[in-house]
């Protein structure tokens, strides 16, 4: 897939149905493909030097696809062939990040640390909302302008301005992957020694600056929230493995179990997934690890089990809508606080369309398990709320229609294929939507 070859009208842009029948049992194998969100922060490590990067690992989905074309508007040549995203930056001709892709993906915002230190300069598109809240960037912009760039804003762009960027101490207020990301690529070449506090310490940062290392940077803390960086004066084109996506890997377990079935993941690195893992043992399952595969399987229905959200090692964000769908499943009621995106609820409608009895409150929402499931039309509103209507169609009674599965293909590889491979019975329709 070329960045700008893809067909005018690609399956990306397209507006797909899924139609899901259900009830199934899932029982087999899957691959796990590379993570979505390690992707989009390894990806404009090309801005940082000039060359050719080889991404192993990288997933066909809709979020890699967009970010390739941005960084192809910027002079990028970006090819993804089977799972490897190659990317040559020998000849960036802008450096601009403009509305139509930055409100397509949040993370375009990526570009802005490396371009500011590597061209000193960037115009790059303020970020919107999304369905699940506002989606504020100070921290990105309070921590350059720290490495001493000038930022203003005009007319809804991000003009970031700098001659050299120099090392300083940067406190995180709150932990914050997007802009952990974007400051630590442009501490890599900012003059002098930069400490960075209150760094978040999700596996897809950690996979940056372990790719960062290998380009060229001087970094020390990886993995921790202190990282200490030394400023080089310039790094070096790579060959970097993608990191298992633990957020796909997430869904697949908590779908497996919902289905009462015998699911085993392959390709993923179950220390990223501690907190879930607990939880589906507190919830009943049976979860067996072995190097780097996952076994679970669930007889019975789940037990259940409250869950909070917090920033790694805590339980995902990303996997609450999931866990909701899951408890659709439980005896009794389960509360689902969401701490980093307090309305993050926009699946719950949809749910209840099926049956569901669940009720929203604030920053959290109530299942109350054991209601017979019927399918129904829903609407995909977000990626990781898509994600948990398609949960629900595979155990509600009858066909249920998830409309607008781009929100899925945005973070999931061929998820039907996937899933119809242990049993789903899920069909894509294309409509006449674009
Ligand atoms: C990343 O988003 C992920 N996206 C999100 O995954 C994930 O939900 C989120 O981290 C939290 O884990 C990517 O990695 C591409 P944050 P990001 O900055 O970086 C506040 C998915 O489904 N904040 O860690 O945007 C923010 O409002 C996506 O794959 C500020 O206040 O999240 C939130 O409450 C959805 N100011 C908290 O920090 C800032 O400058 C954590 O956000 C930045 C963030």
């Amino acid at each position: 897939m070329k960045a700008g070859r893809c067909p005018l009208r690609c399956k990306f842009e397209r507006m797909d149905k899924f139609i899901v029948e259900g009830p199934v049992r899932l029982q087999g194998r899957i691959t796990v493909s590379g993570a979505k969100n390690a992707s989009l922060a390894l990806m404009p490590t090309c801005l940082l030097a000039p060359g050719v990067f080889h991404l192993t690992n990288t997933p066909n989905n809709r979020d890699v696809w967009t970010f390739s074309r941005l960084l192809g508007s910027m002079g990028v040549f970006a090819e993804l062939n089977g799972n490897t995203l190659l990317l040559d930056s020998s000849n960036i001709t802008s450096y601009e990040a403009p509305y139509d892709h930055v409100k397509k993906m949040r993370a375009s915002i990526y570009v802005l640390g490396p371009l500011v230190a590597r061209y000193g300069q960037a115009r790059v598109s303020l970020p919107g909302g999304c369905n699940f809240g506002p989606r504020p960037v100070d921290l990105h912009l309070k921590g350059l302008e720290k490495l001493g760039a000038s930022i203003t804003i005009e007319g809804g762009y991000i003009i970031a301005k700098a001659d050299r960027l120099k090392g300083t101490h940067f406190h995180f207020d709150i932990s914050s992957v997007g802009a952990s990301v974007n400051i630590l690529m442009a501490a890599v070449l900012a003059k002098g020694h930069t400490v960075l506090t209150n760094v978040a310490l999700e596996p897809e940062v950690t996979a940056l600056a372990r790719m960062l290392v290998k380009m060229g940077a001087k970094i020390d803390g990886i993995g921790t929230t202190t990282m200490e960086i030394q400023g080089v004066d310039e790094l070096k084109a790579v060959t970097e493995d993608t990191i298992p996506d633990r957020i796909e890997a997430a869904t697949f377990l908590l779908a497996g179990a919902m289905t009462k079935g015998d699911l085993t993941l392959e390709h993923v690195n179950p220390y990223h997934l501690t907190a879930v893992i607990q939880k589906l043992e507190d919830a009943g399952a049976d979860i067996d690890v072995t190097g780097d595969s996952i076994r679970i399987t669930m007889s019975e229905a789940p037990q259940a089990v409250d869950i909070t959200t917090a920033p790694y090692p805590g339980y995902p964000t990303d996997s609450q809508a999931q866990w909701a769908a899951f408890m659709m499943m439980a005896q009794g009621a389960a509360t689902i606080k969401d701490t980093i995106y307090p309305t993050r609820f926009g699946y719950v409608p949809e749910l209840q369309r099926l049956g569901a009895d669940i009720e929203v409150g604030e920053m959290h929402c109530t299942v109350k398990g054991g209601k017979q499931l019927t399918g129904a039309t829903v609407m995909s509103s977000d990626l990781r709320a898509s994600a948990s209507l398609v949960m629900a169609g595979l155990v509600a009674h009858g066909h249920t229609e998830i409309l607008r599965v781009y929100h899925l293909d945005r973070g999931y590889e061929s998820l039907e294929k996937k899933l119809n491979a242990v049993g789903a019975r899920i069909r894509r329709v294309p409509t006449e939507e674009y």
